[in-house]
């Protein structure tokens, strides 16, 4: 049987999943979902990134260990993708055991060959984002991200030899022209490997500088740099993840999809890794475009990131998973509005779609009293577009096409709705002697929305299979190119009548607030609501500052000694807000009973209640004098 193994990129943990997240792991779950029916075995995997700089940082915001952290943040991933209807078939952490076993593996195995090696590096280094920059990318000789100063450090580590598979990799992508997709992006990225060349790649990071890694096998003062411990998870997970993993041999991917940003990373340094270990290559590599929103670029600083959850919530899972993938082509960069997604729900979704269903089942329960009637013959046109639409949707989905996927599916929608506008059933319903043309028209529509239903599936999981259900079936059962043959649908069965498919969205029940995330909702789905009892373990007293400074290095931190009936050491990250001199003497509210943290190497006993965030804090002040130490209930 053949095998199919389709990844998504695995996320970092530094944040919430947005819409770019879920874009790309329906884009997997469609064709995941479409090989499946065909009969293939299928490895659908998608996963979190959870080492590095990145995550250490965001962890430590949050006074908890970067394990602590992520821990948390991968529920919000979980939740996400259940309720996106996603049907991976495994989950894969890069703290998981066995894959850091494989990556350390696999930097043994490149150590020994001599595709490792230990050289002196030279960059500039911004010491408070803790980063290297090379001369080309520094912006007035300043940190391009935080525009504060730069020093040039030297230091020893390892790095990967790509530069040798340089020409190895060119030859690669000319001779398999769908290596890279779309062509735009294949001819990017043979342009810049043709025009300069490739340098060697920093492999390892010292452990002094950042501690959240595996660590090197052949050298304990070092972690792997993230994107290699990160890029061998679409392999490692074969090894211990994988169905059927003792018998099946699940490598190369055939698709890995990602976003435009990380091509180079995928294109140029996986490649160039699995060269190094001669395992072969995957056969695709796809980059799809970004989306905006309402015309700008989706950034937590401008508040206009798209929240899934909240999309779905309003508008329903299979009309947001349809959306993404009508909307634009995979490959472009979209944009999301909710003009746009109205319209295409209203026009596309229960006009064509909804409609078609509703009103064949309406006139099956008027003129046939709900049977199936038996055809008096076979409309060979009607036949000959349902059967055809398989082979477009093969060719399509092999190539991540959804777009063209979709236009086929509605071929077949849009040629049965104006069948019926031609055939005037309710114009044969009152001729007696039509009575075997009408059989044959309801007939059509019947078993037409049945190829729908089933065409549909991997795109709307829900709505494929609710039409599955309207015409007498439970589930999608068997393999696509044996349900994709005419004549299917049984005959003499009473049918019953469905609920609309989709309803029509009136602006007037538009809800006001764009479905954009909440800026704090940075903990996990599973953990919104909590009782009384649970909120009545946290300690909350009043205090007040005794003593503030700034942490060296750090725009955002302050050092605070309270007065809580006691002295206590508080770090807060209120410094875009607040300056030291104008908190001293102020009465706060203070968490007594968190765990203490390291933030920047400073020990915090406590946190300090305050809202909002960047340059909007706001410190929780009690309104009238209290005595320093009252519990706050
Ligand atoms: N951890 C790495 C990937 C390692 S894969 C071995 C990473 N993670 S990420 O969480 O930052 O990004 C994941 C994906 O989200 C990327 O493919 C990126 O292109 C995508 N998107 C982020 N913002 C996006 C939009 N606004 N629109 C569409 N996709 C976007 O990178």
């Amino acid at each position: 049987m053949e095998k199919f193994y389709v990844t998504t990129p695995i996320y970092y943990v530094n944040d919430v999943p947005h819409i770019g997240h879920a874009y790309t792991t329906v884009a997997a779950d469609i064709v995941a979902r479409f090989n499946r029916l065909l009969g293939r075995k299928v490895f659908f995997l998608t996963g979190t990134d959870e080492h590095g700089q990145k995550v250490q940082k965001a962890a430590e915001e949050r006074g908890l260990s970067p394990k602590e952290h992520a821990d948390k943040m991968v529920l919000n991933f979980k939740a996400l993708w259940q309720k996106l209807n996603i049907s991976n078939d495994a989950f894969i952490r890069t703290t998981d055991t066995e894959h850091k076993r494989v990556v350390q593996e696999i930097l043994q195995r490149l150590y020994d060959k001599g595709e490792i090696v230990k050289r002196p590096y030279q960059g500039w280094y911004c010491t408070p984002d803790e980063r290297f920059w090379t001369e080309k990318e520094l912006v007035e000789g300043r940190c391009p991200e935080c525009g504060r100063p730069v020093e040039q450090i030297e230091e020893e580590n390892y790095f990967f030899l790509m530069s040798k598979y340089q020409d190895k990799l060119i030859k690669h992508i000319e001779e398999h022209p769908d290596y890279i997709l779309p062509e735009t992006r294949r001819n990017e990225v043979l342009g810049f490997l043709r025009s300069r060349p490739l340098g060697d790649l920093c492999i390892s990071r010292p452990k002094k500088r950042l501690s959240w890694g595996i660590p090197l096998p052949f050298d304990e003062d070092y972690v792997t740099y993230v994107w290699f411990d990160a890029l061998v998870n679409y392999y490692s997970a074969t090894k211990y993840l994988a169905p059927e993993k003792e018998t099946l041999q699940w490598w190369p991917a055939e698709h890995h999809i990602v976003g435009k940003d990380i091509l180079t990373t995928h294109a140029v340094y996986w490649s160039t890794m699995l060269m190094a270990l001669e395992m072969p290559l995957p056969g695709n590599i796809f980059a799809h475009g970004w989306w905006t929103v309402e015309g700008r670029k989706m950034s937590k600083s401008l508040g206009n990131v798209v929240d899934p959850e909240d999309v779905i919530n309003r508008y329903g899972v299979d009309a947001f998973r349809y959306f993404l993938f009508r909307e634009v082509p995979f490959g472009l960069d979209g944009d999301f509005s909710e003009k746009a997604i109205i319209g295409r729900i209203n026009s596309d979704l229960a006009n064509d779609l909804g409609n078609l269903l509703n009103r064949t089942m309406s006139m099956l329960h008027r003129y046939m009293d709900a049977v199936v009637p038996e055809p008096a013959e076979t409309e060979e046109e009607a036949k000959a577009l349902a059967e055809q639409i398989l082979g477009k949707l093969k060719e399509h989905l092999s190539k991540l096409a959804f777009q063209k996927a979709l236009d086929e599916i509605w071929r077949l929608i849009d040629y049965l709705n104006k069948y019926i506008d031609t055939n005037q059933p309710w114009r044969l319903a009152k001729e007696p002697q039509s009575r075997g043309r009408l059989s044959t028209v309801l007939y059509t529509c019947l078993e037409g929305l049945r190829f729908i239903g089933l065409y549909i599936f991997p795109f709307m999981p829900e709505t494929g299979e609710k039409i599955y259900s309207a015409l007498g079936y439970r589930v999608l059962e068997g393999r696509l190119d044996e349900l994709a043959k005419w004549g299917h649908l049984r005959h003499g069965i009473k049918l019953t009548k469905p609920e609309p498919l989709f309803p029509r969205i009136t602006q007037t029940e538009k809800k006001q607030d764009p479905p954009i995330q909440d800026k704090e909702k940075t903990l996990e789905t599973s953990q919104k609501l909590i009782g009384i009892e649970e909120f009545a373990r946290v300690e909350l007293k009043v205090a007040k500052v005794i003593d503030a400074e700034r942490i060296k290095g750090s725009k955002k931190l302050i050092r605070l000694v309270v007065d809580v009936g006691e002295k206590r050491q508080i770090v807060a990250g209120i410094g875009t807000a607040y300056t030291p001199e104008e908190l001293v003497g102020k009465s706060v509210v203070v968490v007594t009973n968190l765990k203490p943290a390291k933030l920047m190497g400073v020990d915090s006993q406590g946190m300090l209640l305050a809202a909002g965030d960047g340059e909007n804090i706001v410190v929780i002040s009690p309104e009238k004098d209290i005595p320093v130490g009252t519990r706050v209930k």
